[in-house]
């Protein structure tokens, strides 16, 4: 199955970029996300044996229990590739947790899998952002929108996909809460730093 780590969004952040995307609906040429698919990617794994479902789902949670909760935010919008025909129109998002978490994940997942289970994702550095929308057509690139977004960021999912003649179909096959206590108790007997377990 095709799996991914990712964060979804509360629905005022979703109503924020749905407004966004009114700029390339007029474009035929470009392809919105439907909103309750809109979300952010931790790690992209590609397609993985059943059997590996254990480990990922554990995966998760361990590092549910080790990162706690952050704020994100969403600032602007830009272009992937930057220069040239551009294939996909997102949202920047920013939060000090992305990138811990995200790094977690890879770091779990090449211990437990290998590195070839990283290969899927490609080996672009990690960018946290949220598709808005995927050019499927010539259509011209629309100016950028600004955000003054901000939402918590209390859990994330693994995430199965499935693609469909209509577009990739999203299930969350489970949610893990961030918590951040990992440690918390030896910290609390020994005085060490959790950072150190
Ligand atoms: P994208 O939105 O920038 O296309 C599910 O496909 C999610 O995994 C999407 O958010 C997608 O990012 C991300 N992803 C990362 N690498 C991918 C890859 N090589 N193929 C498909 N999706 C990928």
């Amino acid at each position: 199955m095709r799996l991914f780590y990712a964060i979804f969004l509360p629905e005022e952040v979703k109503r924020a970029l749905v407004e966004a995307q009114e700029r390339v609906a007029r474009y035929k040429g470009w392809k919105e996300v439907v909103p309750h698919q809109l979300h952010l990617t931790l790690l992209f794994l590609g397609e993985r044996p059943e059997e590996d479902l254990e480990d990922l789902l554990a995966l998760g949670h361990r590092l549910g229990r080790l990162h706690p909760p952050f704020t994100a935010r969403i600032r602007g919008t830009g272009y992937f590739p930057n220069e040239g025909t551009p294939r996909v129109w997102f949202a920047k998002a920013e939060g000090e947790g992305f990138a811990p978490l995200a790094e977690g994940l890879r770091e779990g997942v090449r211990e437990l899998l290998g590195e070839e289970a990283l290969l899927a994702g490609g080996d672009k550095p990690f960018k946290p952002h949220i598709t808005l929308a995927r050019r499927k057509a010539p259509a011209p690139r629309v100016p950028p929108v600004v955000f003054g977004v901000e939402w918590p960021v209390t859990e994330f999912a693994l995430v199965r996909s499935e693609l469909k003649p209509k577009g990739p179909v999203y299930t969350i096959l489970e949610k893990f809460p961030l918590r951040g206590d990992h440690g918390r108790e030896q910290e609390e007997s020994t005085g060490e730093h959790p950072k150190d377990h």
